[in-house]
């Protein structure tokens, strides 16, 4: 035999970690906790306990509460109640604590390890090396913006009370991700674990004692999805962040809708891996064992969709099967496992149907000729190969180890079958042309993409999704805004004292604009109509809408956009964005700065039709509202990202891009500027728009058609519907193609856009129909969506 061989044969013998010191914490607890309210332990209200299970031997590890309605109405009422001093705590001080919780998740970071190992089933390897590490790093990195809060996010706010559902598949690191940033920014929270993985989170709330955090800052409360319920449902919570299945994101949505909480969804992904011809095929084989096997597949953002250029697809696949059938499933607290247990059983009976559906749809399966063991929940590693891009396998998310192969033939295939999903979270690409990545990289719709690497993770970089992955982001500058509002969330724009002299001064040039006072003619009769895809346009309805003066008199018409109307806007947007997102910032710039030239040209006659709607100032608005296109004119080139300070020899890029077709319901007061500020700002920013001017006053925005015309706007750029407001909202809202809504109007119509956005998650900002208007900041906040590019140098 030779050492070759040897070395190939050679059985590996077990290296477990001794579980013991985690099973003596539990023992020390007598095997049964209670719920982490205003810094104290009781029992639930309920009086009832649930098992949490080892899913690698099936067996319960210890009894933990399932809090009740009361309880978290108690958790709510101390967090709400610690709010009052912690919110004014000084940054510095809070720093403390952060730096504090890290220090302690470091010295007792075995026993997090084991515990969360044997609570979830990963792997020890990962706990201990990836898992329990990044805790530590979110705590240390939000500390310091403790530290810097009050110099860097001057003029905001906590917001106060807010609610945490975390899922199972990293249990103490989403624990993190959600704490970290809330506490950093001076709120307080009412976290509630999973129901498969509570432990973890009960030994941080030890660590919280230990620090002498005071009471009530981190409220835990265990149970299932009802006791999640209730703390979405409860009336004292000012934010909800959730992270879990697009499913219960979908009724967090609808449960939160017209509540004003602020909301943040991490959900779900089938998220594309791309191995382009020119990849370094033994590094894209290791990046798949890391997408894909990574926590047993039950990662968010997994590279389940393998997409492969069809000339090497044949090699990678062999090279992937040699691998996986070199992979090591078994006892997750052995050192030399890298597939650990399936969380439990429901999961793998889902991982099971799907895989059999797979099967079924006739895609070719391949596993290895080894078997994994059969006590406890294991799933071996899966490769499904011939699989079409519509099938199911392609399309759901199995949240296991299950890989689904596709070819395609060139970059333009590649990404449209990349963006062939309802999900946007992440993407691996790979291909050692770096322009080539790039290029792909900006094309794929998602949040997060890593070249030549995948599931790299910092506090320094942001995460969410795009699409229905949800939306907000965690880590980096970008997730402090999801724990922050404005002091003075909106801000008066003052009028302008000397354009009132101006319009009177200049009467007479205005009157040029009028028709003729007395003339033997009848006047030409005039209703406007709607503007789609750059071309004035009937409405579908064939009826008119009458609008009228400030003393009740009639001074025209507008036309009644429908549902259709709605939808030929929607289609014109969605065929102008491509262009119109990749139009640089200078020609966006140069072409808003147009805009303006041309109202200006207009002022007199778009200042008496103000005046003629609403009695107020027109002049000093038409001002106003060139000011403001000359604003998101600056913005158009400005609105940089930043390059995040990650740390490994890496640059990672956090770009703001567009969020895509946009409809903007815009308020009643100051009509014109209002919709010259909102519009302005989301054109800027790449956006396509399906605009619904103001219904009490929608003549200045129907007087724009020629404005527009004559200033280069992309035909199907920016769309105006008029209409009735909420019938128009509501079908934006549900409008699959549509990725956010801006709505101001009433109450019961921001519920109802809310509401109906569920359907495919799209992003959605509601203001009341009257009031000044947010800050720039926040506008260009809302006008884009954060995408981080991950690329790793090094020769
Ligand atoms: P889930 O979304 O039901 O659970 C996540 C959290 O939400 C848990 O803490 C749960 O108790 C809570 N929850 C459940 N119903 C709720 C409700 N009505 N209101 C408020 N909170 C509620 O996920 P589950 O059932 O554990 O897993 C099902 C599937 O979801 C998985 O197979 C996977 O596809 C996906 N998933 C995705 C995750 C991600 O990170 N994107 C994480 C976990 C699961
Ligand atoms: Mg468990």
């Amino acid at each position: 035999m030779t050492v070759t061989e040897l070395l190939e044969t050679l059985p590996y013998g077990p290296a477990p970690e001794a579980a013991k010191p985690a099973l003596e914490w539990i023992e020390a607890h007598k095997g049964r906790f209670g719920l982490f309210i205003g810094g104290k332990w009781r029992d639930p209200s309920t009086q009832e306990w649930f098992a949490s299970i080892n899913p690698a031997n099936a067996k319960p590890l210890a009894e933990v509460a399932q809090g009740g309605p009361e309880d978290v109405s108690d958790a709510v009422k101390a967090a709400r109640k610690a709010f009052a001093s912690w919110g004014k705590t000084p940054g510095h001080v809070r720093a403390r604590y952060l730096y504090a919780l890290a220090r302690q998740v470091q010295k007792h970071s075995r026993l997090f390890a084991v515990l969360e190992t044997l609570d979830n089933g990963k792997p020890i390897r990962e706990t201990r090396d990836i898992d329990i590490p990044l805790v530590a790093r979110h705590f240390y990195y939000h500390a310091g913006w403790a530290q810097l809060m009050e110099g860097e996010l001057s003029g905001y706010e906590p917001v106060g009370v807010v609610g945490q559902i975390i899922p199972w598949n990293f249990p103490l690191l989403m624990l993190a991700w959600k704490i970290a940033p809330a506490l950093a920014m001076g709120n307080t929270v009412v976290l509630k674990p999973a129901e498969f993985t509570p432990l973890t989170a009960l030994l941080f709330a030890e660590i919280c004692q230990n620090v002498g955090l005071p009471a009530g800052v981190v409220n835990i409360v265990t149970g299932d999805g009802r006791t999640g319920a209730a703390l979405v449902e409860h009336e004292g919570v000012d934010k909800i962040a959730f992270t879990g299945s697009t499913e219960v994101g979908r009724i967090i949505r609808r449960a939160t809708a017209g509540s004003g909480k602020k909301l943040s969804l991490e959900l779900g992904g089938k998220s594309p891996f791309l191995v382009f011809d020119d990849a370094d095929l033994d590094s894209a084989v290791e990046g798949v064992v890391d997408a894909i096997w990574f926590n047993q597949g039950q990662v968010c953002c997994a590279g389940s969709r393998l997409l492969v250029q069809e000339g090497v697809a044949e090699k990678l696949y062999g090279k992937l099967r040699a691998r996986m059938e070199r992979l090591r499933v078994g006892d997750p607290l052995d050192k030399a496992v890298d597939i650990g247990a399936i969380v439990a059983p429901v999961q793998l009976q889902k991982i099971q149907q799907l895989v059999q559906k797979g099967v079924e749809e006739g895609a070719e399966l391949w596993q290895p000729s080894w078997a994994v063991p059969a006590e406890g929940c294991f799933y071996p590693p899966t490769l499904f190969t011939n699989v079409a891009p519509a099938s199911t396998i392609a399309q759901e998310e199995i949240f296991g180890p299950v890989l689904a192969a596709m070819t395609f033939r060139t970059p333009e295939e590649a990404v449209r079958l990349a963006n062939n999903t309802r999900y946007g979270l992440a993407a691996s690409i790979w291909s050692e042309d770096i322009n080539l990545a790039l290029d792909v990289a900006t094309q794929v719709k998602a949040g997060t993409i890593w070249i030549n690497s995948t599931n790299l993770f910092d506090a320094a970089s942001g995460f969410g999704g795009y699409r229905e992955s949800g939306f907000g982001r965690e880590g980096g500058k970008e997730g402090l805004w999801e724990y922050v509002k404005k002091a003075e969330s909106r801000l008066p724009i003052a009028d302008s004292p000397k354009s009132k002299s101006r319009a009177k001064a200049k009467t007479a040039e205005a009157i040029s604009y009028e028709p003729p006072a007395v003339s033997a003619l009848p006047p030409i009769d005039r209703t406007a109509k709607l503007f789609i895809g750059g071309k004035q346009a009937r409405p579908d309805s064939g009826y008119s809408k009458a609008v009228y003066g400030p003393q009740g008199q009639l001074i025209g018409e507008v036309g009644l956009g429908n549902r259709k109307d709605v939808r030929n806007a929607v289609e014109a947007a969605r065929g102008a964005f491509e262009g119109w997102r990749r139009t640089t910032g200078h020609n966006k710039a140069q072409i808003l700065y147009f805009l303006a030239e041309n109202l200006e040209a207009r002022a007199f006659e778009f200042a008496r039709r103000l005046e003629l709607q609403t009695g107020a100032d027109g002049m000093a608005e038409v001002e106003a509202a060139i000011q403001a296109l000359f604003t998101a004119a600056a913005w158009a080139d400005k609105y940089d990202g930043v390059v995040h300070n990650t740390p490994i020899r890496n640059v990672t890029l956090a770009v703001p891009e567009p969020i895509g077709v946009m409809g903007l319901l815009c308020p009643d007061d100051r009509p014109l500027l209002a919709l010259a500020t909102l519009a302005g700002a989301a054109l800027a920013m790449g956006n396509t728009l399906v605009v619904v001017p103001s219904p009490a006053h929608p003549l200045s925005a129907t007087d724009l058609y020629q404005v527009l015309e004559t200033s280069d706007v992309p035909a199907g750029t920016f769309n105006i519907v008029t209409g009735e407001r909420d019938e128009l909202a509501k079908t934006l809202a549900e409008h699959d193609d549509v990725d956010a809504v801006w709505y101001a109007g009433p109450q019961a119509g921001r519920a109802m856009v809310e509401k109906a956005s569920a359907l495919n998650m799209k992003r959605t900002w509601t203001l009341p129909e009257s009031g000044p208007l947010p800050g720039m900041d926040e506008i260009l906040r809302q006008a884009t969506q954060v995408k981080n590019i991950w690329v790793p140098y090094g020769a």
